[in-house]
């Protein structure tokens, strides 16, 4: 009888202590039964490049990336998935076989699942978009959106420079728009899509007015502490499809799971609540 291979994975950050990923991962590798671990992996920044050369020299699988290492992470890997690259983001490192590392971003992939686990029949052509924020999440959800088909994607940041920049990644269809126009801009969207870290524990409440938005449209928070931000509860009181920031987390580290441990993981209500319970 051969033994199975024991799998090492975990969460490169700075710091670490907050990532849910070790929970997230840990509650799989229990559940499929898998010999292996996860693990929180706190690195300095100036110690990024040791670590990453670390991971092929004591046979880790791969790793998840966190703050502040995703963007320095796009230089230190061997490849660059087309995505990752798109986004100028990696938050996945896969550690191949004849040592070559590979740089994923699974984010786009986690909010477009998120989203479709909620709204099945979502199409992202259905018509125009609010993204509200220009930071690494709103890139990874642009991204995932015009990948998916949208057509017109309205983008408002607090500091319209950023927003400016990140409409370049494909401007006949992604539209900077002032802060000013928050409140005008929802008219007539299919979705708004908060990714500032507004309405998180600790921060204020979006400042933004649902009125013009369609009853028939879904807003998501990526913010996923409190999982029903006061944008989501306005959303909802108004009778919009409203989706948590949890869905995204936990969709986006399926694809990262399946390489490291060679099992495709679900996203059940089990895990949800698991991970709802560390927060
Ligand atoms: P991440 O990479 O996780 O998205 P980030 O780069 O810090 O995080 O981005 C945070 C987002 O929240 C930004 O879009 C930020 O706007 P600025 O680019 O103007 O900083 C937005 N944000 C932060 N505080 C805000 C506020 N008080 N009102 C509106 N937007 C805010």
């Amino acid at each position: 009888m051969t033994m199975q291979q024991f799998r090492m994975a975990g969460v490169i950050g700075w710091p670490v202590a907050q990532s849910r990923s070790p929970a997230l991962h840990g509650h799989w590798l229990s559940q499929y039964g898998i010999r292996g671990a996860y693990l929180p992996l706190p690195v300095q920044p100036e110690r990024l490049q040791d670590a990453v050369r670390g991971l092929r020299a004591l046979g880790f699988s791969g790793c998840n990336v966190t703050i502040p290492h995703k963007l320095a992470m796009l230089k230190l890997v061997d490849k660059v998935d087309p995505v990752a690259a798109r986004i100028g983001a990696v938050n996945t490192v896969v550690v191949h076989d004849d040592g070559v590392l590979s740089g994923f971003n699974t984010d786009a992939y986690g909010f477009l699942a998120s989203l479709r686990d909620v709204r099945n029949d979502w199409k992202s052509s259905a018509g125009p978009i609010v993204v509200l924020g220009a930071g690494g999440a709103a890139r990874a959800v642009v991204v995932a959106l015009l990948d998916d088909g949208a057509r017109e994607i309205r983008l408002l940041n607090r500091t319209r420079e950023r927003a400016q920049e990140l409409a370049r990644i494909e401007p006949a269809k992604v539209k900077a728009e002032d802060w000013d126009r928050r409140n005008e801009a929802p008219e007539g969207a299919a979705l708004l899509v908060n990714t500032t870290s507004q309405g998180m524990v600790g921060y204020p409440p979006l400042d933004v007015s649902l009125d013009a938005l369609p009853k028939a449209a879904t807003v998501c928070d990526i913010v996923y502490n409190p999982l029903e931000t006061p944008l989501l509860a306005a959303a909802r009181k108004r009778g919009n499809t409203a989706i948590d920031g949890l869905g995204m987390l936990l969709h986006q580290a399926v694809p990262a799971f399946e390489a490291f441990y060679g099992v495709r993981p679900t996203v059940s209500n089990e895990l949800r609540r698991a991970v709802e319970n560390t927060l």
